[in-house]
């Protein structure tokens, strides 16, 4: 099958220009002016934008977790991304302690084979770094092709990890060729702030947002970036949203350190103000909280100075009966929030559209560094000869309103219910293959292949 998208306006990373695009199969052969390809279907996308599909490095699918599961599989959430333009994304597989690396894989792949509509990849959490784990690292590597290790230096008694087990990883990650990426606050500042809140009956969503400061983040994130810089691991900060975390990584560029930072979509668009919401505050209960105005700003303007790299979502969703489990108690709320559908288009619609970021910025943090960073480039993440055709051809001007009535999320709420946005995708294709058209899903579970990824330079 070849199809050919005439005149669009093709964005990249780093170009804008009219031009077609020929896909033979499942890969881009050609871009340029008036191509003259005979093609078994042609799309006229005139008055279209023609981008990379996104990709998505930071979701949570089917994701045991705080006494349940994220309500997201990996059929419903994929489609639910290809939906809303994101062709690629990178899960976590969560290492039990006393367990291995490999245990986990398997039960993840056992969860996301046959089953993902789009393609995804996995980031191996390390929750019990001990010497077995050591040796699991170059298999992960080199057999499974899953080069990033995530660590969390927070969910003290669950996940997190300690400063020995940090630099130990690091170590041996940056000997392999490898990443680590991690959740940066301060789990045992975290769990005091928890309980003592909880000994005071101060039980509501507000207290999840007061149990962790800004001064947990910046902590957690200047303590990651020295052990990079010692163990000159390649670092990458998930879900970063302040000003103190960002200048912890800005301190660290002045010793010519590179650490990725991720922000998710939640960071730039909502504040803490939702808390105040008595229990329907814990739409929005996810770690770390939601912060204030003035760290969207310090958000947005570090994104344009090339400090935040990627704009990811965490996406975690559950059911608000899930939600319901800390009716009485906020630390029983499972975290997290549903936004894998809404990334592209809200940062299109916040970011493009009311001119805080180019739309070539879009493309880069939204797709191509994700695609760089985790070794998936230049398959992934740009529109080029040689690349899978994973394309988004999307509306500018189209006007839309975000509903739970409407998304394609296994979740009955929506984090940005009655949200008017400019900019939607209209047509959307993964490998060669139409995934969305007309408003519907054109591919059957299964489709979705895992990306295995390259070793990485820590440089982008
Ligand atoms: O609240 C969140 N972020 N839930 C998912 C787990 C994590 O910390 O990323
Ligand atoms: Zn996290
Ligand atoms: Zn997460």
């Amino acid at each position: 099958m070849s199809l050919l998208i005439k005149n669009g306006r093709v964005i990249t990373a780093t170009d804008d220009y009219i031009a077609d695009v020929f896909v033979e199969g499942e890969t881009v052969v050609a871009v340029g002016k008036n191509l003259a390809a005979k093609a078994d279907r042609e799309i006229d996308a005139t008055g279209m934008l023609v981008m990379p599909g996104g990709v998505d490095p930071h979701v949570h699918l089917d994701m045991p977790f705080m006494g349940t599961f994220s309500s997201d599989t990996h059929e419903t959430g994929t489609r639910a991304a290809l939906f809303g333009g994101t062709t690629t994304v990178i899960d976590f597989v969560l290492q039990q302690q006393g367990h291995s690396l490999k245990e986990a894989l398997n039960e993840w792949n056992g969860r996301a084979e046959g089953t993902a509509v789009g393609d995804y990849s996995f980031h191996m959490a390390v929750t019990d770094f001990n010497d077995k784990t050591r040796a699991e690292i170059k298999e992960m590597i080199e057999k499974e092709g899953i080069t990033s290790f995530k660590t969390f230096m927070a969910y003290k008694g669950a996940l997190m990890i300690d400063d020995r087990q940090m630099t130990a990883l690091m170590q041996e990650v940056k000997l392999q060729g490898g990443l680590v990426t991690v959740h940066a606050t301060n789990g045992d500042m975290i769990d005091y702030l928890v309980s003592r809140h909880r000994a005071e009956g101060k039980l509501s969503p507000l207290y999840h947002y007061l149990s962790q400061p800004e001064v947990t983040e910046a902590e957690a994130s200047g303590r990651f970036a020295d052990i990079a810089d010692y163990t000159g691991c390649p670092g990458y900060i998930v879900h970063l949203t302040c000003e103190g975390a960002l200048n912890a990584v800005r301190n660290a560029t002045r010793r010519n350190q590179k650490i990725f930072v991720e922000t998710c979509i939640q960071y730039l668009l909502l504040d803490a103000s939702l808390y105040e919401r008595d229990f329907e505050g814990a739409k929005w209960v996810m770690s770390p909280p939601l912060r204030e105005k003035k760290d969207q700003l310090t958000l947005w303007a570090g994104i344009n100075q090339g400090l935040v790299n990627v704009v990811a979502t965490d996406h975690c969703p559950f059911m608000w009966k899930q939600k319901l489990m800390g009716k009485d108690d906020f630390s029983k709320i499972p975290n997290g929030h549903p936004a894998i559908e809404h990334r592209m288009e809200l940062l299109y619609s916040e970011g493009v559209h009311k001119g805080k970021i180019s739309l070539n910025k879009y493309v880069e943090v939204a797709c191509t560094n994700p695609a760089k960073i985790f070794g998936m480039f230049p398959r992934k993440g740009t529109i080029a000869p040689g690349s899978d055709a994973d394309i988004v051809i999307f509306d500018p001007q189209q006007e839309h309103t975000l509903s739970a009535n409407t998304h394609h999320m296994n979740v009955d709420y929506s984090a940005y219910e009655g949200r008017k946005i400019t900019g939607k995708v209209k047509t959307v294709l993964l490998r060669g293959a139409l995934a969305i058209d007309n408003d519907k899903c054109q591919l059957e579970k299964g489709y979705g292949k895992f990306i295995r990824r390259d070793k990485v330079s820590g440089k982008i």
